[in-house]
């Protein structure tokens, strides 16, 4: 399936990457600067937030209780933020558009 990351200098970046995988591995995997999982995925970091383009939201769900706690610790937190880790890549997920966040 194909992703595509919104840098915050406008550049855009549009990836394949493997069903089962998380959003979170997927960037680091294709180097997307901004993305960090400093915690490899165990929802104590909040390194990998992006924004989900809003026409996705709704294919992506919503943050569960703890990672919506985490998000609290992100720097702008928008009302599409997730944190990428949590995102796992599925068919109803190709062409998903994510938004890398400035800080
Ligand atoms: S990688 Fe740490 S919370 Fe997602």
């Amino acid at each position: 399936m194909q992703v595509t990351w919104k840098l915050p200098g406008g550049e855009a970046v549009t990836e394949t990457v493997d069903y089962g995988q998380s959003l979170m591995e997927a960037a680091l995997a294709h180097d997307v600067s901004g993305v960090v999982g400093e915690c490899g995925g165990c929802l104590a970091c909040a390194t990998c937030h992006v924004y989900v383009d809003p026409e996705w939201a709704a294919k992506c769900g919503t943050a569960g209780g703890f990672e919506d706690a985490m998000l609290d610790l992100a720097e702008v937190r928008r009302e599409t933020s997730r944190l990428s880790c949590q995102i796992e890549a599925h068919p109803d997920l190709d062409g998903l558009v994510l938004e890398v966040p400035e800080a």
